[in-house]
């Protein structure tokens, strides 16, 4: 077998056969398939597409190129979150702890944030000595101790995401639904699952914009989760104005803590709830070996309270410092935020009219938050994790000209100018208070 040749396969339109995926991916590990070959390939599979069939192979392929974990001999059934990414979107650093609290474990590889969009390795990262490039062992020790992890794909866990990662980022192939669906499950499928939930964003702010094509990622990475045994459903979620009040990793962090203590933007409390409901429902159907159901209104009805008391009563917050500790955090950042990474320049963004704020595109927000420096625009660059924006108004929000509706962080000044540019091109205000956009979208389950 030949790389050139495959690559021109995929090129010309033709499928490739299971072995024909697993002799480039294992090659480019090995480093008999080079990384310029690779990156002919991820594009022809950009262009091109791949059946099912070959997205299954292909993310089988990166599952075997690595160490994965087995769970099977710790208590509590094993349950991941997993989004498609975002602006803004901080639930896992809410939904992780919460679940340990609630006596589920949960092994989570995250990734770092690429372009517009955050990572929830960047954001755990604002906590001074947390390292996400645990081993294998340190990691089931995490799990014991404090009931979940958050660490990156490494050369042991999951090396060939860890590869591709950085070059679709460096070869415009971010956006291709079996690469996302491939490097997502992939990681996924290393952690010695029982159940996941997906959280697949659509709007401006995500990767697959459109409702359609949130969908058909949804149902593909439902239809591998669950060909795998690995119980899977997805909820299709809004992406097009940022979650929360904050985008930026410690600026974030932040949010999150007061959100483990009961504070909650009601956008950030609606999605994580429900995100965290479905992880409950998963895990009962799991426990009862029965088939997920759809619920309705009546699955926050269910999980609510008892999730509620979890926040109330500290344990979900207790459980983020253990695992810090575990991780080799810093705890005394999180129990007194004001020693995270802070910014030196803070610029507030004025409002040009009074009204309501009518949009506020989740990607052009993105966008000036990495460019004040939360973000890379390749994976090989740093990030200043002070960097970000801070949302005082949030669509459906009346403002008053000249007033602030948004504030800039940086610790460089020189990008304020351009980064309110693109803040404002992305906010529209209008005389009429808008109508309340739909969060949860859909839910997808197992066919
Ligand atoms: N998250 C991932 O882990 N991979 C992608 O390709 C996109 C989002």
């Amino acid at each position: 077998m030949r790389a050139v040749d495959l690559i021109r396969k995929k090129r010309n339109g033709g499928a490739l056969s299971g072995q024909e995926i697993s002799f480039l991916i294992e090659g480019n590990i090995r480093g008999q398939v080079p990384d310029y070959q690779m990156a002919a390939f991820l594009m022809a599979v950009y262009n091109r597409g791949m059946s099912t069939e070959e997205t299954t192979a292909l993310t089988g392929a990166m599952v075997s190129c690595g160490r994965n974990l087995e769970l099977g001999s710790l208590q509590g059934v094993k349950i991941d979150k997993h989004s498609t990414g975002g602006v803004g979107d901080k639930t896992q650093l809410i939904l992780a702890p919460l679940m340990a609290a609630m006596g589920l474990k949960v092994p989570s590889i995250a990734g770092k944030g690429l372009g517009h969009t955050g990572g929830t390795i960047d954001k755990i990262s604002s906590i001074p000595g947390f390292r996400t490039d645990l081993r294998l062992e340190d990691l089931m020790e995490c799990l014991k101790t404090a009931g979940f992890f958050i660490n990156e794909q490494t050369d042991e866990i999951n090396p060939a995401d860890k590869k591709l990662y950085a070059m679709r980022d460096a070869t415009a192939t971010v956006e291709s639904i079996p690469l996302i669906a491939a490097s997502i499950m992939s990681k996924k499928l290393s952690e010695g699952l029982d159940a996941l939930v997906l959280d697949v964003k659509t709007g401006s702010g995500a990767l697959t914009r459109g409702l359609e094509g949130a969908r058909a990622l949804a149902e593909l990475m439902v239809g591998i989760g669950n060909s795998m045994g690995v119980m899977t459903i997805a909820l299709i979620t809004d992406m097009d104005a940022p979650l929360g009040r904050s985008v930026g990793n410690a600026l974030e962090l932040k949010e999150c803590i007061s959100a483990l203590k009961g504070s909650y933007a009601p956008d950030l409390m609606e999605v994580t709830m429900t995100l965290a409901a479905w992880m409950l429902h998963l895990a009962d159907a799991v426990s009862e070996e029965t088939r997920p159901q759809r619920l309705g209104e009546n699955l926050l009805k269910r999980y609510k309270d008892e999730i509620w008391d979890y926040i109330e009563h500290g344990d979900a917050f207790a459980k983020l410092l253990e695992c810090i500790d575990a991780q080799h955090g810093n705890p005394d950042a999180v129990l007194n935020p004001s020693l995270l990474p802070a910014a030196r320049h803070i610029k507030p963004v004025l409002s040009p009219w009074n009204g309501y704020i009518t949009r506020m595109d989740a990607f052009a927000v993105g966008q000036a938050s990495a460019l004040l420096g939360a973000g890379r625009s390749r994976m090989d660059e740093g990030i200043d994790p002070a960097a970000g924006i801070i949302i005082g108004k949030k669509p459906g929000d009346s403002v008053k000209a000249d007033t602030p509706f948004a504030t800039l962080h940086t610790n460089d000044p020189s990008r304020l100018k351009e980064a309110e540019e693109v803040l404002l091109s992305g906010i529209e205000i209008g005389d009429k208070e808008p109508p309340r956009r739909k969060l949860i979208h859909d839910v997808i389950l197992p066919g």
